[in-house]
């Protein structure tokens, strides 16, 4: 799997606050996807975690002081400060905050930062009361002006006690925001509309009919949309999934009300790409109350919903680039390709949903792409993170770039 994150440089920043333990599971989630991973230790982040588990689970000599013994530690710090790609300190104390602020350099990690070219991430994490200090809030507005990525802490119950802003973000989180600085800034000034999830088709009150749509293959394209610049909005139907940074959220529950969502919006946007296992057919009458179990048997009467990509389509105008999916059973090159031409799409992404491992609720899909000039491109099988970034690849390659240079 090749992401925005393979074989990158990235060096962590480790400080010494409690959520010192969070870095491994971060240091993890990158190795995951392909990165070369160095660790700077201070010396208080030493009571927290060892050295060892970073070493470990890098597989790289983790650094925890300027002149450590049998190398010249200090070149090291320049060399790694040359070679990275991006730096992100997770958790950063008022201590390093107020150094960095200051343009201390009197440990290992002080003096690296100083060195660094490349964006530098510092995700605060202490006490409500440190964090909200004058001193500390002073120092992060002197850190945002010198050009720093400040990810703001949670708020939430700390490991002191008190509640309220102070905690680390979870590694997931701290990931967007390494991915946001690390992928290719293509889709600034795109309006994106992405839909996902199944749709709800109420029959009464209690009941409906859906499928097992869970929404991660468009999260996970609105997500990459947003890392790349582009001004996203996900039209989701519902799903278990936290909201991906940095989109504008519509949470809709029938085919109906997604297709107002989506009408509402086509003039406005540039690119439209419709993930959403939508309900084909929708009960007739939505029964006021519970339909009571009398009869052994019962009809229910279905209406077709409206098909919302093939209206858009419809309607659009040159400069829409319009991306479907089609999820098949079976003879997959046929029914893509009639569903490409029906519905008058750039790209269609196809998947058969044969597999277990692949498809509906999985990490991972197994695609292929069927463009508009009748040539296709099977991807191997892949997270659906992967799988979201070669899309947008395929969509500024071969339609924003080629229409700039008409
Ligand atoms: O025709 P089929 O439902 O298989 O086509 C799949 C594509 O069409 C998906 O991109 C899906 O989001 C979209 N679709 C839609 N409205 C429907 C049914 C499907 O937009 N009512």
């Amino acid at each position: 799997m090749k992401t925005h994150m393979t074989a990158k440089n990235i060096v962590l920043g480790v400080c010494g606050g409690i959520a010192a333990y969070k870095s491994v599971e971060l240091l993890r989630l990158l190795k995951k996807q392909g990165a070369s991973v160095r660790v700077i230790m201070t010396q208080n982040a030493r009571a927290f975690v060892g050295p060892l588990t970073f070493e470990a689970l890098s597989g790289q000599a983790v650094c925890t002081g300027l002149f450590e013994k049998g190398e010249d530690a200090s070149i090291r710090h320049i060399d790694w400060a040359q070679a990275s790609d991006a730096v992100v300190i997770a958790p950063a104390t008022a201590n390093i905050i107020g150094k960095l602020a200051g343009g201390i350099a009197d440990d290992a990690l002080s003096t690296f930062i100083l060195a660094v070219i490349s964006p530098v991430i510092i995700c605060p994490s202490m006490n409500i009361h440190m964090y909200e200090s004058k001193a500390v809030q002073r120092n992060l507005e002197i850190l945002r002006a010198d050009g720093y990525s400040i990810l703001n802490p949670e708020s939430g119950e700390l490991a002191c006690g008190t509640t309220g802003p102070g905690r680390l973000p979870e590694p997931e989180v701290i990931m967007d925001r390494l991915l946001y600085c690390l992928a290719p800034k293509d889709l600034i000034g795109k309006q994106v509309i992405v839909t996902a999830g199944p749709t709800q088709e109420p029959i009464d009150p209690v009941r409906f009919i859906s499928n097992p749509s869970s929404g991660k293959m468009g999260y996970a394209i609105a997500r990459a949309a947003a890392q790349r610049g582009g001004t996203v909005t996900l039209i989701t139907g519902p799903t278990n999934l936290p909201d991906p940074t940095g989109v504008t959220m519509m949470r809709v529950r029938t085919a109906r009300e997604m297709a107002k969502a989506v009408f509402d919006q086509i003039d406005e946007s540039h690119i439209i790409i419709k993930t959403a296992a939508v309900s084909d057919f929708r009960p007739h009458k939505e029964a006021s109350q519970k339909i009571k179990k009398e009869e052994d048997e019962m009809t229910l009467l279905l209406k077709k919903n409206p098909d919302i990509l093939k209206e858009v389509g419809r309607r659009k105008k040159n400069d829409h680039i319009l991306v479907g999916f089609a999820a098949e059973t079976e003879d997959l090159g046929k029914n893509a390709g009639k569903k490409l031409a029906e519905k008058n799409l750039e790209i269609i992404v196809g998947n058969l949903v044969d597999h277990p491992q692949y498809g509906f609720g999985s990490d991972f899909n197994k695609v292929t792409f069927f463009y508009k000039d009748g040539t296709k491109e099977p991807l191997a099988p892949m997270e659906k993170d992967a799988v979201a970034h070669i899309l947008l690849d395929r969509i500024v390659e071969r339609y924003l770039e080629a229409s700039n240079t008409l």
